[in-house]
């Protein structure tokens, strides 16, 4: 970039500094039933994380793990910004999250499924049950599979019991896994399998959602073959089954490649595999997650700064005690899944609950009958969610006899309105909230109050959590100080222990994703010079709280989930017609923001339904059904700068009415009226008010 277009950037960004007309919320305070039997009730937990105390601090995380050999140093800060946590120690996941529970506990509720088809019961697994099943099916991933420490293994499995057996079992012998979300395309979890460098997958052949019985393993044909077409054999496909008497998929099995789990089982009825102790420093797994370019990127977690940090935020910010019944209301295949339904409460000997369907479905009583059913007191689920039960059903609750003591929202902001009404009704007002926000990238929760500790704020994630100094900079990498309503970029001032480690095979891209844009001297090993950038823009407020307004690079949060707008714009370009495609957030009511597409054709191609559907489809193939564009929108031109980049900016402020703001400057700015009037109609009146990530929105280009 030349010094007069960096000067130009500087100038526009700092336009989007926007001040936010925002009212400032009242407290709520936390139920001192609450603060009673809390995890977290000793105050002096801020001076021992305070930043005198870093990094020893972390120590005490740490320490909730049990550790086969002691670490000699907590961070290594000698390859910023790898940095390197417990470093000398020794630990494993599986056995932190099994073995050292059975003394105690071996005999209550690990893990609890709940099917969707209401007519099939809950299923308990005990502690014990797990262990078994854990070594059984480490014995196979060993000895059948030829599995070992280091290897790869790319999962793609709906929300059962299996997936966290799964999970364990690979940890239990140090194969990294990499868990696919269930309904993403089986294009998606073939590109990610080969990323990975996977060649065993593991499947479920179908499950229950809204009603249906899918076909998942038909999905492993795609995989396979596109795995392969990106250069990665994939020699097993291991295949559970959802009921042990029949197959439910219409695919048939490959003779040599494809193998039922529970036919290879038989040979490791009773097998005990001995955890292999790992580096902590060890990757534990794979997340892959959307950035700003086109290719997912998988975040590569560690097993001890990761373990610790996800077991002491599920003690002390969920609360989770091992006599509670515990909810997460997401999917495994997701970060939420991974650190506060597998790994964080199993460290804690949980009860953890795994619904395999919908939250709506057959109706919008559904989660308040499991929560009365298995007496469900901590519950965690995400705006959407709420959002969708609030319109399908906002006086179900009342109906049901749960009893709440704590409840989490995470994924995306939460409107003030939809906020009370999950603190009213949902949680009768007797539960605390925590708003955590956090990412895939950070491994857990980096906001949130300090639930016996801190009063609520509606629409506030809250302060930075113990040992996290968040900060907002603005464009020039100046403190934006707390209290000036000014709209900056959220940054971490400091490693810990939950930060990813690396992007599998590409350090480069994971330096300068996160850290090239505030770091003013590269050759500084001081972990002070290395502020972690994430990505959103946030308020700061004058008591300290943070409100989160959203994405400010190219990713738009869909339902709380991140999709890239390159991956869906490289979709649209696959279809045969099209000739650049754009992808924006427009605001939606239930689900935050949804994507809308523009594109424009190659000469000689009229605009028809034809080839509407065929981008829609291909971005369903290509991604999965949580990809669906709102509304797809055939253009004449895109709007462009002079030097020919496509106006994002302008087409999201299309898409949401709001104001397209100066346009003078475009090649071709007659194009923004005839988009505007082809969208929105002729009367529509763009407006200054909106969300203020949108108006955000690609200010960046
Ligand atoms: C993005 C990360 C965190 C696990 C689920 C999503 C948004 C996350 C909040 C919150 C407002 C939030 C941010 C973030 N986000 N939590 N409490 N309030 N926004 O993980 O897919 O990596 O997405 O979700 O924009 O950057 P993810």
């Amino acid at each position: 970039m030349s010094d007069s277009q960096s000067a130009a950037k500087s100038a526009e960004t700092s336009e989007a500094q926007i001040a936010s007309h925002w009212k400032e919320e009242g407290y709520y305070r936390p139920p001192v039933t609450f603060i009673a039997q809390a995890n977290l009730a000793d105050p002096e937990i801020d001076d021992r994380f305070a930043e005198a105390n870093f990094p020893r601090c972390f120590e005490e995380y740490a320490e909730l793990l049990s550790w086969y050999e002691r670490w000699h140093t907590v961070l290594d800060t000698s390859d910023p910004p790898f940095w390197k946590w417990f470093v000398g120690g020794k630990l494993n996941a599986s056995y932190n999250c099994v073995d050292r529970h059975l003394a105690k506990y071996k005999n209550k509720a690990a893990i609890i499924f709940v099917p969707e088809p209401e007519d099939e019961e809950p299923v308990a697994m005990t502690y014990q049950e797990l262990y078994a099943r854990v070594n059984e099916f480490a014995a196979l991933l060993r000895d059948f599979a030829g599995l070992k420490a280091g290897d790869r293994v790319t999962i793609h499995m709906p929300m059962v019991a299996e997936l966290p057996i799964t999970m364990l079992a690979c940890a239990r012998l140090g194969v990294i896994h990499s868990v696919v979300f269930g309904g993403f395309s089986g294009e998606a979890c073939g590109l990610r399998a080969a990323d990975s460098g996977s060649r065993v997958l593991i499947y479920m052949d179908g499950y229950h959602r809204s009603g249906k019985l899918i076909d998942h393993k038909a999905s492993a044909e795609i995989a396979v073959d596109v795995a392969e077409k990106e250069g990665q054999k994939i020699d097993k496909v291991l295949v559970w089954k959802r009921y042990p008497e029949k197959y439910t998929s219409a695919t048939p099995m490959k003779e040599g490649r494809d193998f039922f789990v529970d036919e290879v089982l038989e040979k490791y009825r009773r097998a005990r595999v001995a955890p292999v102790p790992m580096d902590a420093e060890a990757p534990l797994f794979l997340m892959y997650t959307s950035g700003t370019t086109g290719k997912p990127k998988g975040c590569q977690h560690r097993t001890g700064g990761y373990l610790a940090y996800a077991a002491a935020t599920s003690k002390f910010i969920q609360d989770i005690h091992p006599e509670d019944v515990y909810w997460c209301m997401a999917d495994i295949g997701w970060i939420t899944g991974h650190s506060y339904i597998v790994y964080g409460p199993l460290a804690v000997a949980a009860t953890a609950v795994i619904y395999e369907g919908t939250p709506t479905f057959p109706d919008a009583g559904r989660p308040w009958r499991i929560a009365e059913r298995l007496d469900v007191n901590i519950f965690h689920t995400s705006p959407t969610a709420i959002r969708m039960l609030r319109k399908a059903g906002a006086d179900e609750p009342a109906k049901y006899r749960y009893r709440f003591k704590h409840m989490t929202t995470v994924g995306e902001p939460i409107e003030p309105e939809v906020w009370k009404w999950y603190y009213e009704v949902v949680g009768k007002g007797q539960a605390v909230i925590v708003d955590t926000w956090w990412q895939t990238e950070t491994g857990g929760f980096l906001c949130s109050t300090k639930p016996a500790l801190d009063p609520m704020k509606p629409g506030s994630a809250g302060p930075g959590m113990p040992g996290i100094y968040p900060v907002i900079l603005d464009e020039k990498g100046e403190v934006m100080s707390a209290g000036t309503g000014k709209a900056g970029n959220m940054c971490i001032r400091n490693p810990w222990p939950g930060i990813m480690q690396t992007i599998w095979g590409d350090r480069d891209r994971f330096t300068r994703q996160y850290y090239a844009k505030y770091c003013k001297d590269k050759s500084s090993k001081r972990w002070q010079d290395w502020p972690y950038f994430a990505g959103d823009g946030a308020v700061h407020a004058a008591d300290g709280y943070f409100r989160i307004l959203g994405r400010v690079d190219d990713v738009i949060n869909v339902a709380g989930h991140r999709l890239g707008t390159k991956e869906l714009e490289s979709a649209c370009l696959t279809v045969p017609e099209v000739a650049e495609a754009a992808v924006v957030p427009v605001a939606d009511d239930v689900k935050g923001r949804v994507p809308e597409i523009y594109v424009s054709l190659k000469p000689g191609y009229a605009p028809t339904k034809e080839i509407t559907d065929s981008i829609v489809g291909t971005i369903e193939l290509m991604i999965g059904k949580i990809a669906r564009p709102r509304k797809v929108h055939i253009v004449p031109d895109m709007p462009k700068t002079r030097s020919g980049k496509i106006m994002r900016r302008v087409l999201a402020a299309i898409s949401n009415t709001l104001d397209t703001g100066d346009i003078s400057t475009l090649a071709n700015p007659d194009v923004v009226e005839q988009i505007r009037q082809a969208v929105q109609g002729k009367e529509k009146v763009a407006t200054k008010e909106g969300p203020e990530d949108l108006k955000l929105f690609g200010k960046e280009e």
